[in-house]
């Protein structure tokens, strides 16, 4: 199976439980244009949809996202680019004196598989922490708290991280769907 990212994070968290259930995952580390949407599940899809045009075999990628309720769900499918201008420390300015922190996580995997696109979400709740915390992850983990923690997800472990996060939800049900169709 070939998981197409230009995001070395997402590879070595995919990777880690792919190998934990004994399926091999070969990365194709590819920049791909994004179409903009204000729905992750599209923007996945329509990535999955035009690289199944040059991938030869099959394949998934994945869309992610960080949704503020205070602010409507933003940045939502714009993740990336609020990531690389305001950052984490922009969004903590953002959610200075406000009191409902609460926040999800949300990963659309789409897979390419023999001829057909699936689609397999994860989610976590949360909320958005008071300051930056921890050193391991990416993105925006050093300000997500998730849901029955006082950690952020910086402070937990890899296999923590995936046992309860997005994208490590998203991973299982690929999962399932693979074993079940003898994919090794
Ligand atoms: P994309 O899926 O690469 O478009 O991700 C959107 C933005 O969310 C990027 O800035 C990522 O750094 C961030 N992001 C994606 N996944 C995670 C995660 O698991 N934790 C924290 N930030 C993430």
């Amino acid at each position: 199976m070939i998981f197409v990212t230009h995001n070395r994070h997402k590879y070595e968290e995919i990777s880690k439980m792919f190998s934990q259930n004994g399926i091999a995952l070969r990365w194709l580390n590819l920049e791909y244009e994004e179409i903009q949407s204000e729905s992750i599940e599209k923007v996945s899809l329509e990535s999955c949809r035009r690289l199944s045009g040059d991938v030869t075999e099959d394949f998934f990628l994945e869309d992610s996202g960080l949704l503020i309720k205070h602010y409507g769900n933003f940045p939502g499918p714009f993740s990336s680019y609020v990531y690389t201008t305001l950052g984490t420390d922009g969004i903590l300015k953002l959610m200075e004196g406000i009191d409902s922190r609460g926040a999800e996580f949300i990963t659309v995997i789409s897979l390419f598989f023999e001829g057909k696109i699936f689609q397999f979400t994860g989610t976590v709740r949360g909320k958005i922490s008071l300051e930056k915390r921890g050193e391991g992850g990416f993105g925006y983990d050093p300000i997500f708290i998730p849901e029955g923690f006082t950690k952020t997800l910086s402070e937990l472990t890899a296999d923590e991280k995936n046992t309860i996060s997005h994208r490590g939800r998203a991973v299982s049900k690929l999962i399932e769907f693979l074993k079940k169709h003898n994919v090794f």
